[in-house]
């Protein structure tokens, strides 16, 4: 039997073994999901987060205690463990340098445990996000250089372009359609194959190269629709009418596109549009409107901050902020926008008490976060994560942590449209 057919019947009777390299946000719910079919060791170099999760302790609180205890995955912090593995999937990070260049360090640090354990006859798929060429020019030549080997011949490789998205309860590794590619026609359908096991949508994109671009594309659409929405509200400001009843006007045309303003933070929307600009410009097109809200989105806490103290005249006064996460729902403080807020508002010396129940650490370097906010205290409060929790908790009670005449400033319009409320 070819290899080929020997991994197919595999897939079939589930008698694989998978490796999944890097358990963040994106690797732990994916080593996770083919827990359920197939043998997983999930390899982290960090030592503490396997100590945790040999635990069955996920910190990013995306995996349940229980869900981690049945899921039977070998979690281990040596390279070693992975070398009976058929199957590598690398979920590692790709943040940007400081003058904001794609940084894949920890993509190659991955391939070279990989390396040093053999590719002979393996798969090696990279969910990471990475800018169009990077796996044809970069990886799998470097994988050939450094092995001795050929693509399609001794190894194979493919992408797979991760769209999970922490703390959502509804869009989950399984239900959210996945793109698959190859570095050849038959990889691309084993690996076709392998995803179909366990997410329920699956599309094969014809090259890696329109894989990876498919996801930059996501992100940076996302970045600049949601800039736009934030210069409408502050031109709106500027015109002294509200952003929030503007833009639902304008949604009652049957084309308007309906994107809320907000905070744009993460280390997704906010990093991806400049692999694409990376990119483009290495062809020799420098894109005109790719980073055009990049800026914009930024700089939006200053504008938000700006707005919110107009309304004390110069006072200095305790503000309760309410979400620190850089989205709803999570516990992912990287570059959060929130963070932002509080840093603004502390230079200008007001009291802040940072308050998310979503994170549980005490402190994010030398941000300290409160507990539980004081009763009748706070001169405003500003809500600017709309997490599930403050919903649940109710407007009655969030008011009750503010003096007589509190306002409150509901960034994300959790509360819209009620009494004593501000919306923008
Ligand atoms: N977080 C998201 O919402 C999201 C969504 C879609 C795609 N992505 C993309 O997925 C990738 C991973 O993101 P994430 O949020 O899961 O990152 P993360 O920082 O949460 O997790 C990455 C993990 O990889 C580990 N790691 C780093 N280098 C390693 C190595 N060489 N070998 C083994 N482990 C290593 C780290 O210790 C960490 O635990 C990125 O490319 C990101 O852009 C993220």
């Amino acid at each position: 039997m070819s290899l080929f057919e020997q991994i197919k019947s595999k897939i079939n009777k589930n008698k694989l073994e998978i490796s999944v390299i890097g358990l963040g946000y994106v690797g732990l719910p994916v080593a996770h999901s083919f827990s359920k079919k197939f043998k997983v060791i999930g390899f982290d170099i960090n030592i503490d987060r396997i100590r945790h999760l040999k635990k069955n302790n996920d910190l990013n609180q995306s995996i349940s205690k229980a869900e981690l205890k049945k899921s039977g995955i070998k979690f281990s912090s040596n390279f070693r463990d992975m070398k009976n593995s058929e199957i590598f999937i690398i979920t590692t990070p790709t943040p940007i340098t400081p003058s904001k260049n794609p940084d894949l360090k920890f993509i190659y640090k991955a391939l070279q445990f990989i390396i040093k354990i053999g590719i002979k006859n393996k798969f090696i798929i990279l969910e990471s996000t990475v800018y169009p060429g990077a796996s044809e020019n970069k990886f799998i030549k470097f994988l050939e250089k450094s092995s001795g080997l050929s693509v399609n011949k001794d190894f194979f490789y493919g992408y797979s372009p991760e769209r999970i998205n922490p703390g959502d309860k509804i869009h989950t590794f399984n239900n959210i359609s996945k793109i698959v590619s190859g570095s050849d026609k038959k990889t691309c359908e084993i690996i076709y194959r392998l995803y179909k096991k366990v997410v329920h949508k699956v599309y094969k994109a014809s090259t890696i190269l329109s894989a990876e671009a498919s996801k930059l594309i996501e992100n940076s659409q996302r970045d600049l629709n949601v800039a736009f929405v934030n210069e409408i509200s502050i031109i709106c400001n500027k015109l002294n009418i509200q952003s929030s009843e503007t833009l639902k006007l304008a949604s009652t045309k049957w084309n308007f596109l309906n994107f809320s303003p907000g905070l744009v933070g993460g280390h997704c929307i906010g990093v991806d549009p400049y692999y694409l600009f990376y990119s483009s410009k290495k062809l020799g097109y420098k894109p005109q409107t790719l980073l055009a809200g990049r800026n914009l989105n930024e700089n939006y806490p200053k504008f938000l901050v700006k707005k919110f103290l107009s309304f004390f005249n110069k006072r200095k006064i305790n503000v309760l902020l309410m979400g620190a996460t850089y989205k709803e729902n999570c516990n992912d403080l990287r570059n959060s926008k929130s963070i932002d807020i509080f840093r603004i508002l502390r230079q200008k010396k007001h009291q802040v008490h940072f308050f998310d129940p979503n994170v549980t650490q005490k402190k994010f370097g030398k941000i300290i976060f409160t507990k539980k906010p004081r009763k009748n205290y706070y001169d405003a409060i500003i809500i600017s994560v709309s997490h599930m929790v403050f919903k649940k908790m109710g407007l009655n009670k969030i008011l009750k942590y503010g003096k007589k005449n509190c306002k409150v400033f509901d960034i994300k319009n959790l509360f819209s449209n009620q009494k004593g409320i501000i919306n923008l």
